[in-house]
């Protein structure tokens, strides 16, 4: 168990770096640079804050969190308010699981609705993965969808209504998770996500919801997936899995 997270931390490491090299070499200087949120980007900001000097030709970068704002401060990255952006030509984050169109479920780390804001600004999206996220169809992991807490039981209920076992998202210390916009996050195992689009349609227009999940309808534009083979692009449909 425990080789198996070293060997996909190998991988997320692999990626990371592969990611900052990419964005280095693509992003010009004077641009902002949109940063994900968790253990993969983590990944990635490390690999940046290898090259001071590249770093410091960018005006900033455009955060989804506040573990990625402390980790982007700390290699000397200024933080840019998304609302001063006009221009955000590429966005680096993880994903939970990607499928062949790289549509997503993301959100796993509760960051979602920044997240999704800033895929909605960006200009290019590419997914940094490992190959433990790549799914024929999306739905193992379960699906996190942002709630305003006055609503999560209707929601629930409309959930449940689709085939989906819903939990509320809790802390390791047992309280509810709130998310920092206050929200809550319900968890939705089992649903059957056989058409991304439709689901992220009717779920994103329940009253109370804030955003779900899904990212279907701004999916990633490519993928640098790190695998056995090494870190490799995969753009998309990938047909290698249609
Ligand atoms: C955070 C996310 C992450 O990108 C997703 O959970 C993947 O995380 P990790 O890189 O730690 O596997 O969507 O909200």
């Amino acid at each position: 168990m425990k080789s198996n997270q070293n060997a996909q931390n190998l991988l997320k490491q692999q990626v990371g770096q592969a990611g900052a090299e990419y964005m280095l070499e693509k992003v010009p200087a004077g641009a902002v640079l949109g940063i994900g949120t968790g253990s993969t980007v983590n990944y990635l900001i490390e690999a940046l804050a290898k090259y001071p000097q590249h770093i410091q030709r960018y005006r900033g970068a455009v955060s989804t969190s506040d573990a990625t704002t402390a980790r982007l401060q700390a290699c000397g990255i200024p933080i840019i308010d998304i609302n001063e952006v006009e221009d955000l030509p590429l966005y680096m984050d993880g994903a939970d699981e990607i499928n062949a169109q790289g549509q997503m479920i993301k959100g796993g780390g509760g960051a979602l609705t920044q997240e999704k804001i800033v895929a909605m600004v960006a200009d290019v999206f590419i997914c940094l993965a490992d190959a433990s996220k790549r799914v024929q169809q999306l739905g193992r992991f379960p699906l996190p969808i942002e709630v305003i807490p006055i609503a999560q039981r209707a929601i629930t209920q409309k959930l449940k209504a689709l085939g989906g076992m819903p939990t509320v998202r809790h802390t390791p210390q047992g309280a509810i998770y709130t998310t920092c916009h206050t929200n809550w996050i319900i968890d939705v195992a089992g649903l059957d996500i056989h058409d991304p689009i439709a689901l992220e349609t009717e779920i994103n227009n329940w009253p109370g919801v804030v955003t779900v999940g899904l990212f279907a309808r701004r999916a990633a534009d490519s993928c640098l997936l790190a695998g056995e083979q090494g870190v490799q692009w995969v753009h998309f449909p990938d047909q290698n899995m249609i």
